[in-house]
């Protein structure tokens, strides 16, 4: 990478002085052509677990691997110059132990040249994200609704009473002072997103947790009107590129189909006017 490249690269310890300043924009990629759509106007790319739904037609974000998250934050890397690119640690690669945990997020980090991953949990992975900050690796944990944890839980917004939200802050200052960089933020309550903002000093990344956020990420195909199986009440669609592309494809069809596709523009040694 050239020095002019490396050093418009947004980086983790950017991201941490993004506090307050002015909202930082954050979306999910996959692949390689997506990173390279959003890259010029995102601060942070998340190669999400949702991918296990969105890209694989999973049920939840479980059956994700650490292989699956690997070929998806290369390819994101690979088309990703600006945006800081963050990786999701799938279900089961980092609960067991610490060790399992920085074995995992190394591998990821090495492998993809990501900078950073992401990891759900509540009090019981501070100790983790401290044992990976410590040893060099950046961690945005991921509290609120945590869909590694549905099972339990289930797909509800969180905060709702004063017991909830007073868990939210404590895990919230945890993690800061564990040594996160930022914190994503889902589904809750209008109050809890304000009040876990406020009471962190490193930036918090709502999806469904209020504007007070310092940032926002959404689902790129959720806002794209590319996955429609699910839609939760924080999804905006800002187009619905569903039907433009039914319409492409029945287009493709009807040409093939007609022999009015490939013309002679679009083939070896068929001479037409203009073309060569
Ligand atoms: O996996 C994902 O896409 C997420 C969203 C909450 C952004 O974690």
């Amino acid at each position: 990478m050239s020095t002019a490249v490396a050093s418009k690269k947004i980086t983790p310890a950017k991201i941490k002085t993004m506090k307050g300043a002015a909202s930082l924009v954050a979306l999910t990629a996959y692949t390689k052509p997506m990173a390279s759509l959003l890259d010029p106007y995102v601060d942070l790319i998340l190669v999400g677990d949702s991918l296990g739904m969105v890209a694989y037609g999973f049920d939840s974000t479980l059956p994700v691997t650490l292989t699956m998250m690997i070929n998806h934050g290369t390819a994101v890397v690979n088309g990703a110059n600006k945006a800081c690119v963050v990786v999701d640690m799938p279900f089961a690669s980092y609960q067991e132990s610490v060790q399992q945990a920085y074995r995992n997020a190394a591998k990821l980090l090495i492998e993809t040249g990501a900078q950073a991953v992401k990891i759900e949990g509540g009090l019981e992975m501070v100790e983790t994200v401290e044992f990976l900050s410590q040893r060099g690796i950046p961690v945005m944990p991921h509290i609120g609704l945590r869909p590694q944890h549905a099972r339990v839980t289930g797909y509800k917004a969180q905060g709702r009473n004063p017991d909830e939200l007073a868990l939210l802050l404590k895990q919230a200052q945890a993690f800061e002072n564990a040594g996160a960089f930022a914190l994503l933020v889902e589904a809750v309550f209008e109050n809890a997103g304000r009040e876990i903002t406020r009471s962190v000093s490193i930036p918090t990344i709502g999806i469904g947790a209020s504007p007070q956020c310092d940032g926002q990420i959404l689902v790129t195909e959720d806002i794209l009107g590319l996955f429609s199986d699910f839609t939760p009440k924080f999804v905006k669609q800002y187009v619905d590129l569903s039907t433009s592309m039914r319409q492409v494809f029945a287009q493709y069809e009807k040409e093939v189909r007609s022999g009015q596709f490939p013309s002679p523009q679009h083939c070896f040694g068929i001479k037409s006017a203009g073309t060569r």
